[in-house]
């Protein structure tokens, strides 16, 4: 017989939302988020000749990866190449960061509604989630009475911006959560992609910080449009001592896996610059700007979003909001997201991505509000 963890110990049974899609094959697909199938803009050649460099016949490890691929990241970032740790993925990088700051039985705070991996995540690696809520105020904001750090609290993570709410990080949150005195684990896979004017306190980034310790993620899959080609990164700020201490650990676990492989390290200025970041960016605007449009006056409110590839739809509250989606799959095959995956409250609310081409997205949209 054999034992299994119980980290691994999930329900298999899918749910009813997961039924009915099965069930019902949607027609307009507004949950597309694989850039790759959204018939967006690559430079086809440009990659396929920076991922064919002869460079990478050779075998030349180094914990946090090639100094090339380093400074082009730290280039595109603007930050020192130092600070920069290559991994093969932001997914990646949270279980690094797991198994650097916390025991098996420790707990990082974590915002909600946000990102429904991090479930996964943190239980690989003996770690659990302590929720702090956003809440929405006509923006969304950290409450800051649901920061609750306990004695096992080894960090909190941060999504800027959202996802799915699409709020960037604010100097009054983050005051909030500096006074935690964690190291933050601040998420800006979508930081390219700011769907409304900045406003004088949303801070764009961590990765300048010079206090405290923080870890910035972000990866060629959103920068890029690129989840195939497994390359993220962690950008370490913070106080010199701190940084430098945690570099030191960091590089340990990084020798270990030295998961990154090397064509992607060769190609990767090549393949953080090309056209596809600004489309995805004039993508998710246009749609954005069309989806208010269709909505307005319409019982639909679409909450103020900031950034990101999302948008939600807060709904009547006739339903909770699996039955909207499953109303909008059965009646007139539209596929969204319920927002209950996200942990979002106070609605009804679905989620739409804002990745699908427009045309596609305009026709989801008008098809959805048949059923409202
Ligand atoms: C907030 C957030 N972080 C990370 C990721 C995944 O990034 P990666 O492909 O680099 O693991 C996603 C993917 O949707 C995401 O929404």
């Amino acid at each position: 017989m054999s034992r299994f963890s119980r980290r691994t110990d999930f329900d298999p049974t899918p749910n009813a939302w997961t039924r009915a899609r099965a069930a019902h094959p949607a027609r307009h697909d507004l949950t597309l988020s694989n850039p790759t199938r959204a018939a967006l803009p690559y430079d086809a050649a440009a990659i396929a000749r920076a991922l064919a460099d002869p460079a990478a016949l050779t075998y030349a490890p180094h914990p946090f990866g090639l100094p090339a691929a380093r400074a082009a990241v730290a280039a595109a970032l603007d930050v020192d190449p130092a600070r920069v740790v290559l991994t093969a993925s932001t997914s990646e990088a949270y279980g690094w960061l797991f198994k650097l700051l916390c025991d098996a039985g420790d707990d990082v705070l974590a915002p909600a509604p946000s990102y429904p991996l991090f479930d996964h995540l943190a239980a690989f690696e003996g770690v659990a989630l302590r929720s702090y809520r956003l809440r929405y105020t006509g923006a969304w904001e950290v409450d800051a009475a649901t920061l609750t750090p306990g004695r096992r609290t080894r960090a909190a993570l941060i999504v800027n911006p959202n996802n799915p709410t699409g709020n960037y990080l604010h100097a009054t949150d983050l005051a909030s959560l500096r006074a935690l005195d964690l190291p933050l684990i601040c998420d800006e896979v979508f930081a390219p992609f700011a769907l409304s004017a900045p406003d004088a306190d949303r801070v764009p980034t961590l990765a300048h910080a010079t206090t405290g310790l923080a870890f910035v993620l972000g990866g060629l899959s959103k920068w890029a449009g690129l989840p195939q080609m497994k390359l993220g990164w962690i950008v370490v700020a913070g106080a010199p001592a701190r940084v430098a201490q945690a570099l030191e650990r960091l590089e340990l676990i990084a020798d270990t896996y030295l998961s990154v492989s090397a064509p992607v390290q060769h190609a990767a200025a090549a393949l953080l610059g090309g056209p596809t970041q600004p489309a995805i960016a004039a993508r998710v605007r246009a749609n954005l700007a069309a989806l208010r449009a269709a909505v307005a006056g319409t019982a639909i409110e679409v909450p103020r979003v900031e950034g990101g590839w999302y948008a939600l739809l807060r709904l009547p509250a006739v339903r909770d909001d699996e039955a909207w989606a499953l109303r909008f799959l059965r009646e007139a095959g539209v596929l969204v997201q319920p927002g209950w995956f996200y942990d979002l409250e106070g609605g009804p609310y679905v989620v739409v991505s804002l990745l699908p081409p427009e045309g596609d997205f305009a026709a989801g949209v008008e098809a959805l509000l048949g059923c409202v």
